[in-house]
């Protein structure tokens, strides 16, 4: 009889802090990876209050778990009480998956690693030589075009209702690099025909997430061309007004949820120190999907 992890003495804790975190399907995902691998590892959400940040991290040291995520709004606050950062998480300056390795809290972002294999394994295709819109210049475009640039695309356009952070974003991209990144304005005139011939269309922008269903970051007179693939990071709904305007024209569209997943599957490789393989990550997305 299999015997749950939690119930096992030697069992170790993973967690999740954030506000809100009932929503989360990290839970179910962590805790359905350690039924898979057999590892006895147990994850559980905590809402953390904010101005409580501190005492929860001091309180995660304090009884050794294994490791933790991070999710909004903690992100870029919970650095001041790490040890470390390492990789994309120093890069990006925001943490979403937290390591105890030996009483020392080493931070990690999986975040844009999780878009870019989720893009390559659904598309069949990169970025290379590609000309691509990215809509938005949040934290989420951020992590997304950072990855975009080290494969060497043709052209970047990074679009955003405030003209000022697609701004800052572009240059930071193009800092040293030799990466053509344009900023524009969501409503300027030339978005339309840019839109219209770029390879590749990603919405990042919090626009057409549940509740707000019936917003697109796009007017509706905007039309995209049956040629390109068009991907929103939103997993809720599974199909925003944004994508189903995208599949009427033809295109090959596609939602956040693999990219959920892959950024879940990558913090636990980092926690577990092992990486799954190609048939239990389909194992796993497949079994996620079932459920969500
Ligand atoms: P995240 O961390 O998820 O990227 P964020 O950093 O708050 O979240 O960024 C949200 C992005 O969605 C921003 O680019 C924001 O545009 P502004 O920079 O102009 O605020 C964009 N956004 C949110 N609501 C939007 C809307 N109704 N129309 C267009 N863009 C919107």
């Amino acid at each position: 009889m299999d015997i749950a992890a939690h119930t096992i003495g030697r069992s170790q804790v993973l967690c999740l802090i954030g506000n809100p975190v009932a929503h989360s399907i990290s839970p179910q995902l962590h805790n359905t990876l350690s039924m898979m691998t057999q590892n006895e590892l147990t994850y559980v959400p905590f809402k953390v209050e904010s101005g409580e940040l501190e005492k929860a991290i001091d309180g995660l040291r304090a009884l050794n778990v294994k490791g933790f995520n991070i999710t909004v709004p903690y992100k870029e606050d919970v650095i001041s009480y790490l040890d470390e950062c390492t990789g994309d998480a120093k890069v990006f300056g925001a943490v979403n998956t937290v390591l105890n390795e030996k009483g020392r809290l080493i931070g990690y972002n999986t975040d844009g690693e999780g878009f870019l294999r989720a893009f390559e394994q659904e598309t069949c295709t990169s970025f290379r030589d590609k000309e691509i819109v990215v809509l938005g210049a949040g934290g989420s475009a951020r992590s997304i075009s950072l990855k975009i640039c080290s494969q060497k695309p043709k052209k970047l356009y990074i679009v955003n209702r405030t003209i000022d952070k697609a701004i800052k974003l572009a240059q930071a991209l193009s800092t040293g690099s030799s990466i053509n990144v344009e900023a524009k304005l969501l409503t300027d005139n030339s978005i339309k025909k840019i839109l219209e011939k770029v390879d590749i269309v990603i919405n990042t922008t919090t626009c057409g997430m549940f509740p707000e269903i019936d917003n697109s970051p796009l007017d509706d007179s905007i039309i995209f061309s049956s040629k390109q693939i068009v991907y929103d990071i939103i997993y809720n709904p599974k199909e925003t007004k944004f994508l189903k305007s995208a599949e009427k024209a033809g295109c090959r569209t596609f939602n956040g949820l693999n990219m959920l997943l892959w950024q879940g599957i990558l913090a636990y490789e980092i926690w577990t120190g092992t990486r799954l393989n190609e048939v239990e990550i389909s194992d796993v997305i497949g079994r996620m999907k079932n459920i969500l």
